[in-house]
């Protein structure tokens, strides 16, 4: 996607060095942010610099291609298994980032040529992906339509294209006036900050909603369509995707809204087989007892904003039953969410 007229992945490789764009500065300022070695890799997944599941299976495969970049042939295997290790514990839900170490360390079995070229294809096939779901998700956008999304599933968040934006980029592209309704995503405001500013910058028109504003605004009719990302698709169609998601398909179910979940087919697991197996990631209560934002100055700072001696509870995800889902739009066709195996 364009940032200033350049065309810019979410993370690419520069060298040795996995350069992506400082998620948590934006809206406010751009940056990016150069990971030069596994170390900072992993800490850049943990912190969430870079964030989002196609844009952390393509980090975690970088990762691994720093790992062989470092290590002698003779002990290949073993240093990617202990590298596997370190980025498998830096975020626990989204697959994506299971499936790039997975898939590197296979590769490094047959020979270090064969792992550089699946960790350099990760990120290369997540970006085809999104541009595919861009396509097959546009034929559900009708003109004139109001649609919602929830966090940040676009460019950012899938390296390039998106997954639930990629469909309403699509349509905007093919000349159909759309709506966007974009949820804020407390506590880190993923929507609010993230969405609203990929948005912006493609000249999409959207408000930013509050995340307690959805049900509101499908009971006005004015949603015709919710169309959000996954981190971990089960077997059976049940999908892991950032907390409040699952309240936004409830009240859908409600209203009749279609929901619709976008994901590349590397976020399905059919190895977990329903939503009971997924697990979801419990972050700093910080998140939510505080905000961080610009404040008049000019400087990104931090508050608290919340009763001094209370704590809080931060999940980072919700899961949403298959049967709340009215598809799933994939880079190879859009399906029902007990249709998955149809995809392999
Ligand atoms: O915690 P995050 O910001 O990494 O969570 C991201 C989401 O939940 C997105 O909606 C999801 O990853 C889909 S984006 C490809």
């Amino acid at each position: 996607m364009n940032v200033n007229g350049i065309h810019y992945r979410a993370i690419w490789m520069d060298g040795t060095t996995v350069c992506m764009i400082e998620q948590n500065l934006l809206p406010f300022e751009f940056k990016i942010f150069k990971a030069e070695t596994l170390d900072d890799t992993c800490m850049a997944i943990k912190t969430m610099i870079t964030r989002g599941a196609g844009s952390i299976g393509a980090a975690a495969a970088y990762g691994m291609y720093q790992a062989i970049c470092t290590s002698d042939d003779e002990h290949l295997v073993e240093n990617l298994v202990v590298a596997k290790k370190k980025i498998d514990s830096t975020r626990p839900t989204a697959v994506n980032l299971f499936y790039a170490t997975d898939r590197v360390l296979k590769a490094s079995k047959v020979s270090r040529e064969f792992a550089i070229s699946e960790a350099f294809a990760v990120a290369d096939e997540c970006a085809e992906a999104g541009r595919m779901i861009g396509e097959y998700g546009n034929t559900l956008i009708k003109d004139g339509f109001g649609v919602e999304t929830h966090c940040n599933a676009g460019w950012l968040a899938l390296v390039d294209y998106g997954s639930a934006l990629a469909p309403i980029y699509a349509a905007q592209e093919s000349g159909k006036e759309i709506f966007v309704y974009a949820d804020e995503t407390r506590p880190r405001n993923q929507g609010a900050r993230l969405t609203a500013w990929e948005l912006a910058s493609a000249g999409v028109p959207h408000a930013i909603l509050p995340d307690n504003a959805g049900a509101y605004y499908m009971s006005l009719g004015k949603i015709n369509m919710v169309i959000v990302g996954a981190d971990r698709i089960a077997a059976n169609g049940d999908t892991a995707n950032k907390i409040g998601t699952l309240e936004k398909a409830i009240a859908a179910k409600y209203y009749g809204v279609p929901f619709y979940v976008a994901a590349p087919l590397s976020t399905i697991d059919l190895s977990t087989p329903d939503g009971k197996h997924i697990n979801i990631e419990e972050r700093d209560e910080d998140e939510v007892l505080k905000y961080s934002g610009l404040v008049e100055n000019g400087n990104i700072e931090t508050f608290r904003m919340a009763n001094p001696t209370s704590h809080a509870k931060n999940p980072a995800f919700d899961v949403t039953p298959a049967e709340l889902i009215t598809g799933i739009i994939t880079e190879k066709g859009i399906v029902k969410p007990n249709e998955l195996k149809k995809l392999f």
